[in-house]
């Protein structure tokens, strides 16, 4: 997979992308992952991205054309244009696995008071919000999408089981987990779980999960 990251700050990219599971994933080209300086599309003097709105208003809008020439530079037939934005659909582990099964992804990382509404109807095929907050800008909202689809790709995380048994993908929040010692000054792990019993275990696996999602998300439930 290659994706593509357009943003007016390129140097907040400089630490997640470089750790741990992400890359390993790029070391191993099973993603390849570039950052883009909008302004590099600027043809004036000051690099201008972002103008004034019409009729008037606080704050700067996204200026149509910087995002069209970039899009017109990277875009492939195959290519997915993904804005990040507070306003897009809530970002959901379904989309996740949707969007690791891309060929090529494009994340606009948005700014300012928005972007210009023709950028929306002309220029893109998703908007998305990683949730009901309001962040100063789409960089970290693009780095939560990034993290969670290229952790998908089949060979980037080692045990595909974890993938399978976490948090979400089955609907429900993950059980309780213990380690040694069995006994920390008095506070026990679960006798079933020292039983060596699989089937027993499953079964209290399967019911903390169950509790857990009802008391802390049943909105989970629900769907
Ligand atoms: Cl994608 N952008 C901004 N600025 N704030 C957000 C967001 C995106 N998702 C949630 N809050």
């Amino acid at each position: 997979m290659k994706i593509d990251i357009l943003t007016i700050f390129p140097e907040m990219f400089s630490g997640p992308f470089k750790e741990s599971i992400i890359k390993r994933a790029q070391k191993k080209e099973l993603v390849e992952i570039k950052i883009h300086n909008l302004r590099d599309w600027t043809e004036d003097k000051h690099k201008t991205v972002d103008d004034k709105p019409f009729g008037g208003g606080a704050g700067m809008v996204m200026k149509i054309e910087i995002i069209d020439k970039a899009l017109n530079d990277l875009k492939t037939k195959k290519s997915k244009v993904i804005l990040l934005t507070p306003q897009g659909k809530v970002f959901k582990q379904k989309m996740a696995q949707e969007y690791a099964n891309l060929n090529h992804m494009i994340l606009i990382c948005g700014h300012y008071e928005g972007f210009d509404e023709r950028i929306r109807e002309n220029l893109i095929d998703e908007e998305v919000s990683i949730g009901d907050y309001v962040l100063t800008g789409g960089e970290i909202p693009a780095m939560v999408v990034v993290d969670s689809v290229v952790r998908l790709i089949p060979g980037v995380v080692g045990n595909d089981e974890s993938i399978k048994d976490e948090s979400f993908s089955k609907g429900l929040l993950e059980y309780p987990q213990y380690t040694r010692p069995a006994d920390y000054r008095g506070k026990k792990v679960p006798e079933v779980l020292l039983s060596g019993n699989h089937a027993q275990i499953e079964k209290w696996r399967q019911e903390q999960a169950e509790k857990r999602t009802k008391k802390r998300r049943a909105d989970l439930l629900k769907s």
